[in-house]
């Protein structure tokens, strides 16, 4: 099978499978999974604005680096459908969240484009992290051998980027091939996105897999994982890479296990401006996330917390970045840019 021909995020409801994107344009507004609530509940949400769209982004209705790049194009199509200030709409976009790079990226290739149709190029935007993602899923697929067991951090499937993933598009490659594979899903505190989201969409694909807590993960790094493949939200021009809290100690755990340790990421996630790990500034959010399980406060009143929701992790860990463009070691990386509309067309094969 062709790889355009392969499905997208297939989602089990009440009247079927269907196959679906984690956000898309229809009849001048947006439409979204909101990802707050599954799995327990699949709902979908309306936003009409750029403001709505600012605050879905902040709240995380709408996650995961190429996700809110795409979002942040379409947030900025909406002001420019209702006529309003579009470089407004693109700083309300730009407060959301400062972590990843597509965010920045995707808000600045639509004020680049102005004098377009912006519905059309935000579309169009979408689609080509689509199909960056299917790329991803190619090349990483051949990376997954028959019977691997690979272990995953936070949420880089479909609900993270349009459709298909980064660190999922290689499992769903070589499951639809036919390969007999297992998925390690660390829970990812405090926001579980793991036990959450990438669960679901396991269970969806019909991916064997178990959640474990994140403190588990050494307990298999020792001899039953073989993979580590995980998204990133920014990756500097040295190869550091941002990606969601925990995602340094399970790269320190893979190398001290000799366990190979991928990172999956689009053109858009990369930051050809930034020279060193360091640079990327880190979000913090409410110490509520670690305070509380759910609505329930765990920690004593009195207790304070400290919440960064993403760490660094320096490119001596990275075995390879699985790109659209192939498999890349990190002293490679320098010639990865997203470099403008070039990005929607993809890149040479
Ligand atoms: O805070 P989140 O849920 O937006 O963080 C998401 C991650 O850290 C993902 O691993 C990253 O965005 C890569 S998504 C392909």
């Amino acid at each position: 099978m062709l790889i355009h021909e392969l499905n997208g995020m297939l989602v089990k409801t009440a009247k079927g499978t269907k196959d679906m994107r984690a956000l898309w344009f229809e009849k001048g507004v947006v439409r979204a999974i909101d990802q707050r609530l599954l799995p327990g509940t699949f709902k979908l949400v309306t936003i009409r604005s750029y403001k709505e769209m600012a605050k879905a982004i902040s709240d995380m209705t709408i996650r995961g680096a190429p996700s809110i790049g795409a979002a942040a194009a379409y947030g900025i199509a909406l002001a420019w459908l209702r006529g309003e200030d579009l470089d407004r709409a693109a700083k309300a976009i730009k407060a959301t969240r400062p972590t990843a790079h597509d965010l920045f990226y995707a808000a600045d290739l639509m004020l680049f484009q102005r004098d377009k149709n912006l519905v059309g190029a935000a579309g169009e935007y979408a689609d080509g992290i689509v199909d960056m993602c299917r790329r991803i899923g190619e090349h990483g697929g051949k990376l997954v051998k028959d019977r691997d067991r690979i272990l995953t951090h936070c949420n880089a499937g479909a609900l993270a980027t349009v459709d298909f993933g980064t660190a999922l598009a290689p499992m769903r490659v070589a499951h639809r091939a036919g390969k007999d594979i297992f998925v390690y899903v660390d829970e990812t505190r405090p926001r579980l996105q793991g036990a959450k989201l990438t669960a679901w969409e396991l269970l969806n694909e019909g991916i064997d897999h178990a959640i474990i807590s994140d403190n588990a993960a050494g307990h298999y790094m020792k001899d039953s994982v073989d993979l580590v493949i995980v998204g990133a939200d920014r990756i500097a021009r040295n190869g550091d890479f941002a990606n969601k809290i925990g995602t340094y100690t399970k790269a320190v755990l893979a190398k001290e296990n000799k366990v190979p340790f991928y990172v999956a990421a689009p053109a858009s996630t990369f930051d050809s401006s930034l020279i060193r790990g360091e640079d990327i500034p880190i979000e913090e959010r409410s110490e509520d996330e670690v305070l509380c399980l759910g609505k329930c406060r765990v920690a004593p009143r009195g207790s304070t917390a400290l919440n960064p929701c993403f760490d660094v992790t320096p490119s001596r860990y990275v075995k390879g970045f699985i790109t659209e463009r192939g498999i890349m070691k990190p002293d490679e990386i320098s010639s990865m840019k997203a470099t403008g509309p070039a990005i929607y067309r993809g890149p040479a094969r």
